[in-house]
């Protein structure tokens, strides 16, 4: 038996499609065949139309014909000026405090890491019970480390972490509280000013994971306090599959928390190729090695 569509709600959705600003992006995606429509772009968004071109030039352009000039000439500066954009279109953060590297998970780990080395006093981490595998697999993996005290937060599974859960949780004793944004099974959306706040207010440092919100909700990082973030750029950002991760890392943290995986990339100076690992000061301390520029 076919279902008939409910005339009033077709009549509804042509409006609201009618309606949605970014109606005039659709062709600018390649089509899918046999795809009306597509609503897994919260594990992998779909590609843009002019993608295999785009590829083809840097493979005979930019590493075909110009080598390893293209280095200096433009993928150096790459994890930076992408991190700017993704922080201007996206995150509401400016210049210099985003980058492009590695994966969500190892971003996770470089930065939850140097949360809890902040401050020797504070001893907890808080984390969701209900988060990404990912998120919690690492918070166990940086209290192994570190022998400090996981909290865990047990928020209702359909209405999400709220400002009272995370109030009933924080001490003096909070290094960080590290949450998702977006919940990645209920679509709850957290309170990021209020839970931030919230957070602040017992002097912890607040992490969000912003996989199934970056490129889809609105977001004013800079405006709401908030301290880390990382996210991935495959799904409502259509990277494609593989693409690196980002993190935001704000000004006054910068040259303050330090990162574990102290490659190359992230000292003051790459090619000094000295005695000794200088940090560098600025956001480009995140980075640990050579960036995956294809992807
Ligand atoms: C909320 C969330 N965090 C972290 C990850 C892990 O990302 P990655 O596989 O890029 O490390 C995912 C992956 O889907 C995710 O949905």
């Amino acid at each position: 038996m076919t279902a008939t569509p409910d005339a009033s709600l077709l009549d509804l959705a042509r409006a609201l499609d009618a309606a949605d600003p970014l109606r005039d992006h659709l062709d600018a995606f390649a089509e899918a065949p046999g795809v009306t429509a597509y609503l897994d772009g919260n594990s992998l968004g779909r590609p843009l139309r002019d993608m295999p071109e785009k590829l083809a030039t840097f493979v005979r352009e930019d590493w075909g014909t110009r080598l390893i000039r293209s280095w200096d000439e433009q993928w150096m500066a790459l994890p930076m000026e992408l991190g700017d954009r993704i922080g201007r279109v996206a995150l509401g953060a400016a210049a210099g405090q985003t980058v492009v590297a590695d994966s969500t998970s190892v971003l996770i780990y470089k930065l939850m890491r140097a949360a809890s080395a902040a401050d020797r006093h504070r001893t907890e981490l808080v984390i969701e019970a209900g988060n990404f595998p990912t998120d919690r697999f690492l918070a166990e993996g940086v209290a192994a480390e570190t022998g400090m005290t996981l909290r865990w937060l047990e928020p209702d599974p359909v209405h999400g972490v709220t400002v009272a859960d995370v109030e009933a949780v924080v001490s003096d004793r909070t290094a960080l509280v590290s949450l998702s944004h977006v919940d990645y099974r209920s679509g709850a959306l957290a309170d990021m000013p209020g839970i931030t706040a919230a957070v602040h207010e017992v002097g912890a440092l607040m992490m969000w994971d912003l996989c199934h919100s970056a490129g889809v909700i609105p977001m004013q990082l800079d405006a709401w306090g908030v301290d880390i973030a990382v996210g991935c750029t495959y799904k409502y950002l259509n990277g494609g599959p593989g693409s690196p991760a980002f993190a935001y890392l704000r000004h006054g943290l910068q040259g303050v928390l330090r990162q574990p995986i102290q490659g190359w990339w992230s000292a003051a100076d790459i090619f000094a190729m000295g005695p000794e690992y200088v940090p560098a000061g600025d956001i480009r301390q995140l980075l640990s090695g050579t960036p995956p520029v294809t992807s």
